[in-house]
């Protein structure tokens, strides 16, 4: 939705008094508002601060809705647990839970990049045989000398939606984002790729919002009021969405569940969605071998890794699953695009200048941490 149409929507017959004074001292719950301190209570607590520490930075990892599937169980000091939890799955667009394990798969990477820094490596191993097993991923934690990594790029990095400019990636940047990993694929916005991906994700995007259940799925993670963002901590929120100003106060405090689930609201979103596939810099593609729950674990592992650079480069990415979610397009696009192995990510990419810093909010570590 851009701004001009969101107005329209917002502001249908909802306001006669001035909407500035208003909004005067209503600022929207944003991720700044929970000090990392605060990250430490309850169960938590148990933890060292290292250890904290370095899950709070896990979970700054993507994740589909920004559901935070991930669970940690602490066997021993040094010896963890990495699952998911159902009540965090996206059933409808991700019955399967491949989305579940490429967030798990970022959380690791997080969780790897961090532990390098306060002197530990990490040992893994899948335990899981299907991927709606709860447990997922053995870990065991090692010290090992400090290394230098980036910290900054991990509480830097966001999903971006909205203005990216329509100019391709430079080589040298492309280079840069994909050094070392494998199957990665970009299509330049005047490719027939990128053509394919664009009508693809529109057409997907249609589809899914006529699928009644997906619709309620997505009205169940938005967290329009800032009284659910607080209580939750996961979810959408109005700033993560990039809506801003007074339609995104309209939205905190009259849009609800049956807001989504609406013709209008439908209509609207995918209107948002036509510029956001019209726009950009292009596509890039991450595929793996198979969609075993290793392949996947890796693919998460790779898509953080490419993640975490875009920042520097000034290069925002947008996730964009529709066309996998849905058929008939999630068992085409890997032959369509002549990509060989199977597609478990798209990537709308595009540079964005300025960059906003992180705003989506995290669950604190006693609430996905266990300890036995
Ligand atoms: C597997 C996966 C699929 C995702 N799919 C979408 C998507 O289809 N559309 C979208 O806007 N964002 C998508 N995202 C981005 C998440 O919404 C985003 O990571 C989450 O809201 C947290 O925000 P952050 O990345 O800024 O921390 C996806 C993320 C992951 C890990």
């Amino acid at each position: 939705m851009n701004r001009r149409e969101f107005l329209g929507f917002a502001g249908k017959g909802i306001f006669t008094v001035s909407a500035a004074g208003l909004m005067q001292g209503c600022g929207e719950v944003v991720r700044s508002d929970f000090p990392e301190a605060q990250q430490e209570d309850g169960r938590g607590s148990a933890l060292s601060r290292d250890f904290l520490d370095m899950l709070y930075l896990a979970s700054l990892a993507p994740s589909g809705h920004n559901a935070q599937p991930w669970t940690i169980r602490i066997k021993k000091a040094q010896h963890w647990i990495l699952g998911s939890k159902p009540e965090r799955w996206l059933p409808a667009v991700d019955p399967n839970n491949r989305e579940v394990l490429l967030s798990l798969g970022a959380f690791l990477e997080n969780l790897a990049v961090a532990s390098q820094a306060k002197g530990y490596h990490l040992e893994y191993g899948i335990i899981a045989i299907n991927p709606e097993n709860t447990d997922i991923c053995e870990i065991n934690v090692v010290k090992a000398p400090p290394q230098e990594a980036d910290i900054e790029a991990i509480k830097k990095r966001r999903t971006l939606r909205l203005r990216f400019m329509n100019r391709e990636i430079k080589g040298d940047d492309l280079r840069y984002l994909t050094a070392g990993i494998s199957g990665t694929s970009y299509f330049p916005p005047s490719s027939s790729g990128a053509r394919y991906l664009s009508t693809g994700t529109f057409e997907a995007n249609r589809q899914q919002t006529l699928r009644k259940a997906a619709q309620e799925e997505l009205a169940n993670w938005i967290r329009w009021s800032d009284r659910d963002a607080k209580r939750y901590r996961n979810g959408l929120t109005t700033a993560g969405l990039e809506l801003e100003g007074f339609p995104a106060w309209v939205a905190r405090y009259f849009y609800n569940r049956k807001t989504v689930l609406t013709d209008d609201f439908k209509r609207r979103t995918l209107a948002l969605v036509r510029d956001e596939v019209n726009s950009g810099g292009g596509w890039i593609t991450l595929s793996c071998p198979n969609g075993e729950i290793s392949s996947l674990i890796e693919a998460g592992r790779i898509f953080e890794r490419l993640f975490l650079r875009a920042r520097s480069r000034g290069i925002a990415i947008h996730p964009m699953s529709q066309m996998l979610e849905e058929d008939p397009w999630r068992n085409e696009v890997a032959g369509n695009l002549g990509v060989g192995q199977s597609v478990q990510l798209i990537l709308r990419v595009g540079y964005r200048n300025p960059y906003p810093d992180p705003v989506s909010l995290r669950m604190p570590v006693a609430w996905f941490t266990e300890v036995h």
